[in-house]
């Protein structure tokens, strides 16, 4: 049997290791999910759900073991590792009570023209049937649960595969939905890394639903190889922070700073681009350096960090290609812009300009571009540019200003007056454009990992 071993990016300590599963037995693991389906999506609901509240009370108890297990293994603080647990009972939680509120429809026939009243569609919901869930390293445990709860909860059976580095909190997660009383087959893991064995997983016939969170590439690469399965796919971004000239200057700035430079910007999520009106752009730089003052960088095992060592020194490297493009191509670097091996000091640049990589691409790290612009139809110009569509934040006094900008934004979600963020978890999340397909969001991912399904009665026959 082959192992993969899992060292923590935080001192290279050997933390386990996860079985590199052969196609036998990814098979063995599928056939599993796929025969216990049938009497899953049969238990009642509520029963169901109660399998939920449990695992979501387990998670609290254990709270500190997976925490640092979490800090250990991808390198996030002990506060926000903490908070990822609490966070993740939380959305079980709602998940259960969420499903336990969708009902049905019945529409009658002569609601449209020629048909009578004696003709009554009953329309429920049904689960899909195996759910693979592909999870990245960045929130192992609540992008995992963030799948895992919905798809079980509507009665899918699911076949997890977490990151490589987070496959450890990931089994622990696993263990816990079991000990609080999934049975046998209705989740099972697989391990071993996506570049081997992903295509095998993701084309398998007994898969009938992919929900897929990480890089634009990989979704990409997923999404044109599978056929007639339906994907739910979150990817990449480049969340823009659009800043207007009569923007709470200060507010916005610990807010940008907040959202970029949290857990080293390793979230689809973090502020990736400021688009300042140029009148304001000095005034705002002064601030945004303030904030970044105040962060602190370090080891999470050494002191509580806002900015932490990246999960890797291949993450490290892109980061810093993209700092040198940048320097080399004339942007001015306001601060930061120094590394001690995986750890990067929060950098932000000024006139960045559109020829520079980092106008573009996402860094996953800690590094800030400010491009400034002439007029706010210019923001906007350049928030569209972008491949990637997740979401934006518009900052100013004037809401009728900022409800103009957001409705010609081509982001999921536009946040006025504050960061870019997924939650709370029961909004609705999505990409546009290269941030992926479908909509994810507490009561969004169950209608996603279920199909409508009509029911005619002929009362007049
Ligand atoms: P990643 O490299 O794309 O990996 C994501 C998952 O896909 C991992 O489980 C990985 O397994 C697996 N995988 C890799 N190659 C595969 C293949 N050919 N077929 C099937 N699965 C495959 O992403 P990451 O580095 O973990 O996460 C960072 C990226 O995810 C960033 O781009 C970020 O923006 C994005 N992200 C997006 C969201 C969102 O909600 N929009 C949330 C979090 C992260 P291995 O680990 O074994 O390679
Ligand atoms: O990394 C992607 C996550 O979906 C971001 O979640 O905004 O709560 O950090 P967050």
């Amino acid at each position: 049997m082959q192992e993969i071993k899992i060292f923590s990016p935080l001192d290279n300590s050997l933390l386990g290791s996860v079985k590199s599963m052969s196609k036998e037995e990814v098979d063995k693991e599928v056939g599993k999910a796929k025969e216990a389906f049938y009497s899953w999506k049969e238990m009642p609901l509520s029963q169901r759900a109660d399998i939920m509240y449990k695992a979501a009370d387990l998670l609290v108890e254990n709270t500190k073991k997976l925490a640092d297990l979490l800090m250990m293994e991808v390198g996030k603080d002990q506060k926000s590792a903490a908070s990822e647990v609490t966070r993740t009972a939380d959305f079980i939680r709602f998940t259960a009570d969420t499903a336990k509120s969708i009902h049905g429809e019945s529409i009658q026939g002569d609601t449209f023209s020629g048909f009578s009243k004696e003709k009554i569609a009953m329309v429920t919901r049904e689960p899909v049937g195996v759910v693979l869930a592909i999870s990245p390293f960045n929130y192992p445990i609540n992008l995992a649960a963030s799948k895992i709860a919905p798809a079980l909860v509507s009665g899918n059976t699911v076949v997890f595969k977490p990151a490589t580095t987070g496959s450890l909190c990931g089994i622990e997660l696993a263990k816990l939905f079991m000990e609080a009383g999934l049975p046998e087959g209705a989740l099972t893991v697989v391990t071993g890394k996506g570049s081997e064995i992903g295509d095998y997983i993701v084309t398998h016939q007994d898969i009938n639903f992919i929900n897929f969170t990480g890089s634009t590439e990989v979704g990409l690469d997923i999404s044109g190889k599978v056929h007639m399965v339906p994907l739910l796919m979150e990817l990449g971004g480049k969340d823009a922070a659009i800043v207007l000239k009569d923007a709470d200057l200060e507010f916005a700035a610990k807010n940008i700073v907040a959202g970029a430079f949290s857990y080293s910007g390793q979230r689809c999520t973090a502020v990736k681009r400021i688009l300042v009106l140029e009148d304001v752009a000095d005034e705002l730089i002064n601030y945004l350096k303030i904030e970044i003052e105040k962060l602190t960088v370090g080891n999470p095992l050494n002191v509580q960090a806002d900015v932490v060592p990246l999960i890797s020194e291949k993450a490290a490297d892109f980061v810093w290609e993209l700092i040198e493009d940048a320097k080399q191509k004339g942007a001015k670097l306001i601060i930061g812009g120094t590394r001690e091996g995986t750890l990067l000091y929060p950098t932000l640049f000024d006139e960045v300009t559109e020829d520079m990589r980092i106008a573009w691409e996402e860094p996953f790290g800690p590094v800030l571009p400010i491009l400034r612009v002439k007029t706010v139809d210019e923001a906007v110009h350049l928030a569209n540019k972008s491949e990637y569509g997740l979401q934006s934040s518009v900052f100013t006094e004037n809401l009728t200003d900022a409800f103009h900008v957001a409705g010609k934004l081509e982001v999921g979600t536009v946040h006025i007056n504050n960061k870019t963020e997924r939650g709370p978890d029961h909004f609705p999340f999505l990409g546009v454009k290269k941030s992926g397909i479908g909509t994810q969001g507490i009561r969004y991912s169950i209608e996603a990992m279920t199909r409508v399904k009509a029911t005619v009665i002929n009362l007049n026959r």
